[in-house]
C-alpha cells in the first residue's frame, strides 16, 4: 500500500506475537467528560470535574470554553478540572472554527450558549468517519425549543429571539448526542420538556447526575422517556466522571486477541455488564474487584459468536471493532450485525490483508432487521477463524478502528507499521505508555 509521506511522523512500529500482560488505569469516560464540561457553562458558579483524562476531545472543549470566556484550570487533585463560567461572553467566530474542527462536541454548546448569550455559532463538525454522521436531529430539536438557524458557508448561526421554551420531542432514533442536546437545552428552558425515544447510555445517566447536582429537575421513565422541568438558575457542580467503559473493553479485547492478561484499574462492572456476557461467551475470562477488572485469555480455543450492536443496554457499537479482532482468533463462523452506524465495518479490509477472513454483507445477518437492511450498506460481517495474522502497513481509519489495528498488530506475527496514530489520542489517554507498561514491543520510527 502507498503511504503518503506526510503521515510518516505519525507512525507506531509494532512487533507482534507477544501477549500483553500487566496493569493499566482508565479514567473518566470520553463520551461523558466533554459533555459535563459543556454543562459547566449552564452554572452561575464554578464547577469541578474529577477523573478527567488527558485526551484530545477534552482539550478541544477546554479551548472552546475558554474562547467563550470560561476560566478553565487544573484543579487541586490530579485529573480535576475547575471551570468558572461567570464571565461568559461572545467569542470570535474564526477562533471557534480553528478550535473545533476535530470534534463533534461543539454542537452541544448550542443550548447553553443560546441561554447565556442569545446566540451561538457552530462550525463544521469533525469526528470519526464511520458513516454519514448527520446532525439533523440536533437542529430539529433546537428549532422545537424556539431557536432559529441560519446555515452559512462557514457554519450554523443560531439565535433564540424569544428565549427557549420546553416542548414535546420524539427522536426518530435514540441518538446519544441528540438526547444530550435536549438535556442541555431543556434544563434552563421555560416549562416542561418531554423527550421520548431517548438514549439511555450510562454516560447520559451520568450527565443527568451532573445536571441534577446543578439544580435541574429531570426524571426518567422506564420507556426511554425523559421529563425535564426547566428552572431559572443552575449552580456549579462537583462530580467524578464515570469510568470509560469503551476504553476498558478495548484493553479487554487486546488481552483476548494476544492471549494475554490485563488488569484495568478504574473499570466498573455496572456499565460493562453486556460486554462481560459477550466476553465470557467468546471464551474470555474476567475477575472483578472493588478497584477494577482483570481480563484474560484462559487458554484453549475461543468460541465463534453471533453479535449485534445496539443502543444501551445492548452491545455498544464502540465495543465492536476491537472485539472483531479477537473474533478472528475464534474457531468457526462469527456473525456481526452493526445496527448503530451504517458504515463501521470498513476497517475489516485491512484485517483481511493481514490474513483474516471477514466477508461483509448488505443484508441484516443474525437476529433482527435494522434500519440499514434496505439501504445498501455493508453493515453485517461473517468472521471465519481462527486465522494467523501477519504484520502489515496499516492506516488508521477512525478512533476505535485505529485501536483495533493496534490490537491486530500486537496479535500478528512479525512487524506492523501503524500510520495515523495521533487519531487515537482523541480518546485513549497515554496509550503508547500503557502499551509499553503491558510489555508490548512498540517503537516510534527513528
Ligand atoms: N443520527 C442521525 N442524525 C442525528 C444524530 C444521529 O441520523 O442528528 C444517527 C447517526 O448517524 C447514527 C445514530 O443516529 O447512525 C446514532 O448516533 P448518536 O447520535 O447516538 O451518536 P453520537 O452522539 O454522534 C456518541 C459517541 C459515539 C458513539 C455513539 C453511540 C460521543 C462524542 N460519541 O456519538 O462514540 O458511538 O454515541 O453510542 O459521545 C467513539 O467513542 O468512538 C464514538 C464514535
Amino acid at each position: 500500500m502507498e503511504i503518503a509521506s506526510s503521515m510518516t511522523d505519525d507512525v507506531l512500529i509494532v512487533h507482534g506475537g507477544t501477549p500483553i500482560e500487566g496493569e493499566i488505569k482508565v479514567r473518566g469516560a470520553k463520551n461523558l467528560v466533554p459533555k459535563a464540561m459543556v454543562a459547566a457553562l449552564l452554572g452561575s458558579s464554578p464547577s469541578r470535574l474529577r477523573n478527567v483524562p488527558d485526551i484530545r476531545d477534552v482539550r478541544v472543549v477546554r479551548g472552546l470554553l475558554q474562547l467563550h470566556g470560561v476560566t478553565v484550570r487544573t484543579g487541586e487533585e490530579p485529573g480535576e478540572l475547575y471551570m468558572d463560567p461567570s464571565r461568559v461572553e461572545r467569542a470570535n467566530v474564526a477562533d471557534i472554527d480553528a478550535h473545533a474542527g476535530s470534534s463533534r462536541i461543539p454542537i452541544l454548546l448550542c443550548g447553553p450558549l443560546l441561554h447565556r448569550l442569545g446566540h451561538a455559532f457552530i462550525p463544521g463538525l469533525g469526528g470519526c468517519d464511520i458513516g454519514g454522521r448527520p446532525v439533523d436531529f440536533h437542529f430539529d430539536v433546537l428549532r422545537q425549543f424556539g431557536a432559529t438557524i441560519d446555515k452559512r458557508a462557514d457554519g450554523q448561526y443560531l439565535e433564540a429571539p424569544r428565549g427557549l421554551r420546553g416542548c414535546k420531542i420524539r427522536l426518530p432514533y435514540p441518538s446519544v448526542g441528540s438526547t444530550e442536546q435536549v438535556l442541555l437545552t431543556a434544563v434552563l428552558a421555560e416549562g416542561v420538556t418531554e423527550l421520548s425515544n431517548a438514549a439511555v447510555e450510562p454516560e447520559i445517566e451520568d450527565l443527568i447526575c451532573v445536571l441534577q447536582k446543578m439544580g435541574a429537575m429531570i426524571s426518567m421513565d422506564t420507556d426511554r422517556t425523559i421529563r425535564i422541568t426547566g428552572v431559572d438558575r443552575l449552580e456549579g457542580y462537583t462530580h467524578r466522571a464515570l469510568p470509560d467503559r469503551l476504553e476498558t473493553a478495548s484493553w479487554a479485547s487486546a488481552a483476548l486477541a494476544t492471549k494475554g492478561s490485563v488488569y484495568v484499574r478504574g473499570a466498573a462492572q455496572r456499565e460493562m455488564m453486556t460486554f462481560l456476557n459477550v466476553y465470557r461467551k467468546v471464551g474470555g475470562a474476567f475477575e472483578i474487584d472493588d478497584e477494577g477488572i482483570r481480563f484474560w485469555h484462559p487458554g484453549g480455543p475461543l468460541n465463534a459468536i453471533a453479535l449485534e450492536t445496539d443502543v444501551h443496554p445492548g452491545f455498544q457499537t464502540d465495543w465492536q471493532q476491537p472485539l472483531v479482532v479477537a473474533l478472528t482468533q475464534a474457531s468457526g463462523l462469527s456473525i456481526v450485525h452493526e445496527t448503530v452506524y451504517e458504515s463501521r465495518l470498513g476497517f475489516t479490509s485491512a484485517l483481511n490483508q493481514m490474513g483474516a477472513h471477514i466477508q461483509l454483507y448488505r443484508e441484516c445477518l443474525g437476529g433482527s432487521a435494522c434500519r440499514f437492511g434496505q439501504r445498501n450498506f455493508l453493515h453485517s460481517a461473517v468472521v471465519s477463524g481462527p486465522t494467523t495474522l501477519q504484520g502489515a502497513d496499516l492506516v488508521i481509519p477512525d478512533l476505535r478502528g485505529g485501536f483495533s489495528y493496534l490490537i491486530a498488530a500486537l496479535a500478528a506475527q512479525g512487524t506492523s507499521r501503524v500510520h495515523g496514530i495521533d487519531l487515537i489520542n482523541r480518546g485513549y489517554e497515554n496509550f503508547i505508555k500503557k502499551l509499553e507498561d503491558l510489555g508490548a514491543k512498540v517503537e516510534r520510527p527513528a
